[in-house]
């Protein structure tokens, strides 16, 4: 692949590429050294029009402990605010010769056209109610390493899922994956063509973790809300929020996710999210940083592979 923008492009071979080689950065960052060189030499800049906490730091972080030179726009402070737009922002970027671009942007699709635009690997940080392919591969790396596989598990994604492009790239990758993957939710928050990802959706959190192995939560994304329908937090809470009442109907080993920022006491309670027999929430934090690396790496392989072959055919 050129570049990373979306989980419905990669084939199962290059997820489990990419959690192989993770895998093994997990180990990096652990170690004393914490540093490689693979990306020595290649400048990598990122664009986040949104705000970040986990994303932006674990791409920053990883970028520089494989090498890279990183920069991080403050688009706040950019010629975007004069009205400059988003392709002659990446166009100007792009005469300054990056080697990796990392964009988050609030519009469904606005990665990809950027990715039309520029001579040099785009990743997909999360575009609107898209895609977030790092999270689906950082989640996909936390359940591998916390249930010993990646295939025939019952994994419940919970919440809000209408708005969630965490929700829709993690379908997608465990649906390839070949689990078993049930939507659980309000259905003024179930996305109108839910029938193409052919899943079973419940209205009843007790019914629907009935024997899950995975029950990831999701944030209530009123950003995106459009000013629709916006439930109370406390009703919302009493019917979907996670608690050890309704965690009682997964399995007794069942994992617990959250992708982040969360919400306590809304989608989830403060004590299941702490809870480290049950909660993966820290450790979904440390895959990003794992899985961001692993994806910059590959990419700049197949990067510098295909500027050889231009040199080569320039000669
Ligand atoms: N999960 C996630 O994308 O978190 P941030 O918005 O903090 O990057």
């Amino acid at each position: 692949q050129k570049h990373l923008l979306g989980i419905e492009e990669l084939h199962p071979l290059e997820i489990t590429e990419i959690l192989d080689l993770a895998d093994t950065y997990v180990d990096l960052n652990r170690s004393e050294t914490k540093h490689g060189d693979v990306l020595k030499g290649l400048t990598q800049i990122n664009m986040f029009f949104e705000n970040s906490t986990r994303t932006q730091a674990s791409f920053e972080i990883a970028g520089k402990r494989l090498g890279a030179d990183v920069m991080n726009m403050a688009m706040q402070a950019s010629s975007i605010k004069k009205g400059e737009t988003l392709i002659d922002t990446a166009l100007t970027l792009n005469a300054m010769h990056p080697d990796l671009l990392v964009v988050r942007h609030p519009h469904s699709g606005a990665v990809n056209l950027l990715a039309e635009k520029v001579n040099c690997a785009v990743l997909n940080a999360g575009d609107g109610r898209h895609e977030h392919p790092t999270q689906a591969l950082l989640d996909a790396l936390t359940i591998r390493r916390a249930k010993g596989r990646l295939h025939r598990l019952n994994i419940a994604i919970c919440g809000d899922i209408a708005h969630s492009r965490v929700a829709r790239s993690n379908l997608l990758l465990l649906g390839k994956m070949e689990n078993r993957v049930r939507l659980i939710g309000p259905p003024t928050l179930m996305p109108s063509q839910i029938g193409a990802f052919g899943v079973e959706v419940y209205q009843d959190m007790e019914e629907g973790l009935k024997d899950v192995d995975v029950v990831m939560m999701l944030r209530l994304q009123k950003e995106r809300m459009d000013g629709g329908f916006i439930p109370s937090e406390r009703e919302y809470y009493h019917r979907f929020g996670l608690d050890a009442e309704k965690l009682a109907f997964a399995k007794p080993d069942a994992i617990v996710m959250h992708p982040g920022p969360m919400n306590r006491g809304v989608e989830i309670d403060g004590t299941i999210a702490d809870d480290i027999n049950r909660s993966v929430i820290q450790d979904q934090v440390e895959m990003g940083v794992a899985v961001r690396m692993a994806a910059m790496d590959l990419l700049a392989r197949n990067l510098r592979a295909a500027r050889a072959d231009q040199r080569a055919a320039g000669r």
